[in-house]
């Protein structure tokens, strides 16, 4: 066992020196990448021992090199976190969710090979070690995703996420009663540093008014002649567990929209539109010498039906344009780096192209000095970082 180990290493550093010209980039997000993960990752918990098995959390990097026969080698890098199955438990990682509490963390090399047609799955070579990962929000640019695999409606995840979904439409929503899940339809997840959960499910009201009870008690039932709602909600899961909501569509069968929440791309034209439309009311109704403008956008959510209120919160900085001069922001106003980061929170309505702000953006100054942009972690992906 020691000398094929050995003479596995051995080929792999000649091979590595000799093909590097021969491998290409691969796009990491792509399906094929993902399988050639999932067969190393599958060969590492199956030979793992003891403890349990690791999950995916995320591909770092990934090169290919197609063989004449059809066959491709894959050279990917991996991240992957501890999970709470344990080793030998007949399941696979797929099923498997993020270990509560001192969960180990590494990072492996592999080198796999897959062949269709003969096939072959055979991993060359891997080398996966225990390091520390970087927390979610100190990544970077990083696109890689699987593809969506369908989970078990009685995973105890899925319905804290989904009570979760339900308690927060609940309390936002206009609607006098408390609602509660009737029946799962549907729901599946993906690897994105974390998982992202797709979930489709009706909820009926229940015979609990918030007025007379503030939290959806085991006593109170579902209500057979009350409202109910079908629900499409997708959500993020990072490995400390917390949920992020990151959209809730609730229709009546009519097609009344009991509640209708989506998180908006932070780049959104129209977004960015609308909020150049609020810089420009700040800024006319403050008393600064120059005029401000948007430094980054953060989390941005809209509601209601079609999509009209917003919440948004984004940072700003002074410009070299001073209002004696400039009535509104033109193209040759420059932030200046060196002046103070607000952070700000701003709700307002659009309707019919007008645009209403409930009130002045509610606005903090950021102590210290702050490097670079601000960019908060949205859309429950690991593509928006910190960037530092
Ligand atoms: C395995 O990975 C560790 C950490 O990156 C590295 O120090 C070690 O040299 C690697 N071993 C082999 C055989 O590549
Ligand atoms: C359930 O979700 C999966 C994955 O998104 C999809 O392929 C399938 O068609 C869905 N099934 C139903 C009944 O909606
Ligand atoms: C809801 O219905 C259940 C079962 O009929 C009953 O025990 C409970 O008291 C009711 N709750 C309220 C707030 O009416
Ligand atoms: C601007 O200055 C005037 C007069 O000093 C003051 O009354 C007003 O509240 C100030 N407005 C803001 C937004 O600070
Ligand atoms: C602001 O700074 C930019 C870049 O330094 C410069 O091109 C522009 O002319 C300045 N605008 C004003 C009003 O000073």
């Amino acid at each position: 066992m020691w000398l094929t180990v050995v003479l596995l290493l051995c080929s792999q550093f000649i091979l590595g020196a000799a093909n590097q010209a021969l491998t290409f980039d691969a796009d990491c997000d792509g399906q094929d990448i993902f399988d050639a993960v999932d067969v190393a990752l599958r060969h590492y918990n199956d030979e793992k021992q003891d403890d349990n098995q690791f999950i995916l959390h995320r591909i770092t990097e990934a090169r290919t090199r197609p063989e004449n026969d059809g066959g491709t080698h894959y050279f990917v890098k991996y991240e992957i976190y501890e999970s709470s199955c344990a080793v030998k438990s007949g399941k696979v990682w797929q099923e498997c969710d993020y270990k509560r509490s001192e969960a180990e963390t590494g990072a492996c090399s592999a080198h796999v090979l897959i062949n269709k047609e003969l096939k072959i799955n055979d991993v060359i070579f891997q080398n996966c070690s225990y390091i520390a990962i970087l927390d979610p929000l100190t990544y970077s640019y990083y696109p890689c995703r699987g593809c969506w695999k369908p989970i078990d409606f009685n995973s105890v995840e899925l319905l804290r996420i989904v009570k979760n979904a339900i308690e927060t439409m609940t309390w936002i929503g206009s609607h006098p009663f408390h609602f509660d899940l009737e029946e799962m339809k549907n729901a599946s997840r993906q690897v994105v540093c974390g998982w992202n959960y797709k979930m489709v499910y009706t909820v009926r009201q229940t015979n609990c008014s918030k007025s007379e009870v503030p939290d959806l008690t085991p006593q109170c039932k579902i209500d057979t002649n009350g409202i109910s709602g079908n629900c499409e909600t997708t959500a993020y899961i990072g490995p400390n567990h917390f949920i992020q909501v990151i959209s809730q569509i609730c229709k009546t069968d009519t097609g009344f929209c009991l509640f209708c929440r989506t998180e908006v791309d932070p780049n959104d034209p129209e977004l960015r539109d609308l909020l150049r439309q609020v810089i420009d009311e700040y800024n006319s109704d403050n008393n600064h010498t120059n005029l401000y403008n948007i430094f980054s956008v953060g989390r941005a959510k809209k509601e209601g039906l079609g999509g009209t209120m917003y919440d948004v919160s984004f940072t700003m900085k002074e410009t070299n344009c001073t209002k004696s001069v400039y009535a509104i922001l033109e193209d040759e106003c420059q932030i200046s780096e060196s002046s103070s980061t607000f952070d700000c929170d701003v709700k307002f309505n659009v309707t019919n192209k007008a645009i209403k702000v409930h009130s002045i953006p509610q606005c903090f100054e950021i102590m210290g000095s702050v490097l670079g942009p601000l960019l908060f972690l949205s859309l429950g992906d690991c593509n928006r970082g910190l960037v530092s």
